[in-house]
């Protein structure tokens, strides 16, 4: 009799399961994006955001929660149900990064379920116009010739235009003054303002003001230039050969979120991504798709574990 009536609790179990699978979502998802509103990680979220709703047929708010190089948000996340109904976007910094910087009181492989790959984009070396270069070496010159550090926004220690800017420093010997925002939007508004120096930024970042002649660009740190950037040379033309930096996204679950509830907004992001407006919107800021081998759940999880591994780098 105990076998029957175990099985029968085990079957109501699973149906439980699927039934809240089935009604999946039955209301609003919120995106916790770890970053001020207006820089390149809410851009994309909110992008996402519009073509997933389609799919899903439930609005997904974005909801920025930062400080902290993004681990804030992430902690915000984690700590959320496992329903599918808070979803963390971040990064290279934010989820390979942040481990290595912070006592997170989380695992960012243990505690989240991955759910998918977003697009990359290398970074962009960029100043304010007052700054007198108009070349990579003729930058690296003025930043030599300095009495004392160039002022260098980031998104806090830890985040994506911080380990870029270390990363420059590495490769150049040269010291910044780094000043933190809560996101690579307010920062990017001070340096059009000429309140600060210089960010080694997200190209998705500055492209746009770029464009328009408010701050300067020197390079992007890739091997090749960005399609919708031709104009800037790549570091290897400009001097820094073999500075390169790209910088992923992804989005996020808590452990535990039913594997059928990722499997649904992992399907809306690849919808999203292959939905020719969406690609067009991001590859014009200069984001390139994830591989196509690289949309799984599995995928991202594996990726973020080899980063993880290899520190970042
Ligand atoms: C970063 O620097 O980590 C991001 O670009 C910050 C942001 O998305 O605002």
């Amino acid at each position: 009799m105990r076998r029957a009536v175990l099985a029968v609790f085990i079957a109501m179990l699973a149906f439980g399961g699927n039934a809240r699978a089935n009604n999946f979502p039955s209301h609003p998802i919120t995106i916790i994006v770890p970053f001020a509103a207006g820089g390149p990680s809410d851009a994309m979220a909110r992008i996402l955001a519009e073509r997933m709703r389609v799919t899903l047929g439930e609005t997904l708010v974005i909801e920025n929660v930062t400080g902290a190089g993004g681990s804030i948000g992430v902690g915000r996340a984690v700590r959320s149900p496992p329903d599918g109904y808070t979803v963390s976007f971040g990064h290279l910094g934010t989820h390979v990064a942040n481990g290595a910087i912070y006592k997170l009181g989380y695992d960012l492989m243990a505690d989240l379920e991955p759910v998918a790959l977003l697009p990359s984009n290398p970074m962009i070396i960029v100043s304010k116009n007052a700054v007198p270069a108009k070349s990579l070496k003729e930058l690296l010159d003025w930043l030599k010739a300095r009495p004392a550090p160039a002022t260098a926004g980031s998104a806090g220690a830890g985040s994506g235009s911080h380990i870029a800017g270390l990363y420059f420093e590495s490769v150049t010997g040269i010291k910044l003054q780094y000043v933190p925002y809560r996101g690579t939007g307010p920062a990017m508004n001070d340096l059009v303002a000429g309140q600060i120096d210089l960010i080694v930024d997200q190209t998705s970042n500055s492209i746009t003001q770029v464009r328009a002649g408010t701050i300067r660009a020197y390079a992007v740190t890739d091997s090749k230039r960005v399609a919708s950037a031709p104009d800037v040379p790549s570091t290897d033309e400009a001097g820094l050969p073999g500075f390169h930096m790209t910088l992923w996204s992804g989005l996020w679950v808590p452990k535990d979120t039913p594997k059928d509830i990722v499997e649904k907004l992992n399907a809306a992001a690849v919808e999203a991504l292959n939905d020719p407006a969406v690609r067009k919107q991001l590859e014009n800021l200069g984001l390139q798709m994830p591989p196509k081998d690289q949309l799984s759940p599995a995928a991202l999880g594996a990726w973020q574990k080899a980063e993880i591994a290899n520190g970042g780098r």
